[in-house]
């Protein structure tokens, strides 16, 4: 692994130029990692969207997400397109499907709950990592998920896990939907992080883990501003 990438006039330090920030539901890796690509003039790439959006598709097209093969398919072919926020309410991005501006609905309670099962799918992933791969190593990229430090890009300069207790991150995303003005109940949120958690961590292919260099951080006891400032300095 390389922290430190030294221009060639050997004067300067420039910051990692791939950054992998993995970890499990609602950890808060979104929000840290689009801070940092804004700090570092980087790109932010959270690479959930694209598990999200297929999953809204299959499930606005009232599919069978046990039918492995249709659902493949459906992932080597859609066309997602992400583009810079058109709104402020938010967004780190846009993510249309055809002309549709499909941002919020995919963090939609249907979409939480059946996502872990499309992401397990060995075709998915590859139709999917395949294309994270391909702009990641473009560099100057934060790509956020669950298996870019062990699978997508192994050779990232800096890999990050972030962590958080169930409960905790349970208690994030049930404010977070509430200052959306969404209804939202705690105790259900738990249970559908801790069900998530556990589909994610125990699939076949990419299971959610720490890969062996990443280093981890548990921001139980921080606040978003302080894990910035930690993963900054890890940077420096
Ligand atoms: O924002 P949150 O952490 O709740 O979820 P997300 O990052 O949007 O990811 C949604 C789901 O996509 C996860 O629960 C995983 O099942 C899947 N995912 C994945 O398998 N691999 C990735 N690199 C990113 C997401």
């Amino acid at each position: 692994m390389t922290f430190f990438l030294i221009d060639n006039d050997m004067t300067k330090i420039s910051p990692p130029s791939i950054i992998a920030l993995d970890g499990p539901a609602a950890s808060g890796k979104s929000t840290l990692g689009n801070k940092l690509a804004n700090s570092l003039g980087y790109l932010f790439f959270d690479t959930g969207i694209m598990y999200r959006a297929i999953t809204w598709i299959a499930l606005q097209h009232d599919m069978d997400l046990r039918n492995e093969v249709m659902i493949t398919e459906l992932a080597q072919k859609a066309q997602i397109d992400i583009r810079p926020p058109s709104k402020n309410d938010g967004r780190p991005c846009d993510v249309l499907i055809g002309d549709k501006d499909v941002t919020w609905d995919m963090r939609g309670g249907d979409v939480d709950a059946n996502v872990s099962v499309v992401s397990a799918y060995a075709g998915v992933r590859k139709a999917l990592s395949e294309q994270q791969r391909r702009i990641g190593l473009r560099g100057k990229v934060v790509m956020v998920g669950r298996d870019i430090g062990t699978v997508v890009l192994p050779e990232a300069d800096l890999k990050v896990y972030l962590d958080a207790s169930a409960e905790e991150r349970a208690r994030r995303r049930y404010d977070e939907l509430i200052a959306r003005g969404e209804k939202s109940n705690y105790e259900e949120i738990l249970k559908k992080v801790i069900e998530r958690d556990r589909i994610d961590s125990t699939r076949a292919v990419a299971p959610l883990r720490p890969a062996d260099d990443a280093i981890i951080i548990d921001s139980d006891q921080m606040d978003a501003e302080q894990v910035f400032v930690r993963v900054l300095e890890l940077c420096k």
